[in-house]
């Protein structure tokens, strides 16, 4: 099978890419998966490296994307933005420029968006965002394909996002409208994702003829939803918002009630790392319609695509 043809360099938000590039780097990621399974490891990316700046904690990107690398042949190097030069005030693009002469590709994970673009701007090799403020890709590419590998056909299933409209719903809505399945966000007034991302949403829907739905409204939401997906009500970077969130958020989570209300047996999603008993209960969590443990081993073979589809070109 052939490696996917990007015409972006880079892999910031899933609003570079349309409906085919995204399509291709699911069938990839399934072959990836596959072969794994059977113990067989190409070396598509011998010898190369990835730098990863971690600005944020991680478990599964620092771990998948190292792991990915080893698998493909390369070598990932964890950059602590605490340990690096960045952390005492070098610039990012001087960063960039440097990095650019050692390795073949960059993972950031950081705070303000315009900081991976910067990093991309200035960066002659390719740059994937690893999450910033507004958005987590590799997250919804991994979310996407979990959904895409049961179904005959993506486009006919409803995902419900209950809770704070943040990095991971925005990611959520722009695949969505890519995609041209239904998205519905249900969050509380005054945390709905970004109005700009929503724009854009709907401006890619008119495309693709997905159909979203931003809504204060849970029940209304989770009525025929297929997939239910949450996030952790207080992300990286807003501790300081963690006690007026967690009232303004005390209703929106996914329990075993939630889940009859979509009257179907819905499959539920979250990024993780979860916080149990607030955004998803055990029950839940450790229930027969959790599927977020496949999903968090889908983002090393969707990245593993990603990675193969930036770096194996020259
Ligand atoms: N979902 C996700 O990105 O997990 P980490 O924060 O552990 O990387
Ligand atoms: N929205 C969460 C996602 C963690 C993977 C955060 O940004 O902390």
């Amino acid at each position: 099978m052939k490696i996917p043809q990007l015409n972006s360099n880079d892999f910031l938000t899933l609003a570079d890419f349309s409906k085919k590039e995204i399509f291709d780097l699911f069938e990839f990621s399934a072959k990836l998966k596959r072969d794994v399974k059977k113990g067989k490891f190409s070396k598509i990316l011998e010898n190369k490296t990835l730098a990863m700046i971690f600005e944020k904690n991680s478990t599964r990107t620092r771990v998948s994307f190292e792991t990915g690398m080893l698998q493909l042949g390369g070598h990932a190097l964890f950059l602590s933005s605490s340990e690096i030069q960045l952390g005492r005030g070098e610039t990012i693009a001087d960063t960039a420029r440097v990095l650019s002469r050692y390795n073949d590709g960059i993972m950031i994970r950081t705070f303000g968006h315009d900081k991976v673009e910067e990093l991309a701007k200035w960066a002659d090799i390719p740059v994937i965002n690893g999450l910033s403020d507004s958005f987590h890709p590799c997250q919804a590419l991994a979310d996407y394909f979990t959904i895409y590998e049961r179904e005959k056909d993506i486009t006919s299933i409803k995902l419900t996002y209950i809770g704070d409209g943040n990095n991971v719903a925005n990611s959520l809505l722009i695949g969505a409208a890519i995609i041209g399945c239904e998205i519905a966000i249900a969050s509380p007034k005054g945390f709905e994702p970004e109005y700009s991302i929503v724009e854009k949403a709907y401006k890619i829907a008119t495309q693709s003829n997905a159909k979203i739905t931003i809504t204060n409204n849970i029940d209304m939401a989770v009525d025929g939803a297929d997939y239910l997906y949450t996030d952790v009500w207080v992300s990286m970077g807003q501790e300081k918002d963690s006690l007026k969130k967690r009232k303004a958020f005390a209703k929106y989570r996914i329990d075993n009630n939630l889940i009859k209300k979509t009257g179907k047996d819905a499959k539920v999603l979250h990024c993780l790392p979860a916080h149990r008993g607030e955004e998803i209960t055990d029950e839940v969590m450790d229930g027969p319609n959790s599927i977020v443990f496949d999903e968090a081993e889908n983002r090393l073979h969707c990245q593993k695509a990603i990675m193969c589809a930036l770096m194996a070109r020259k």
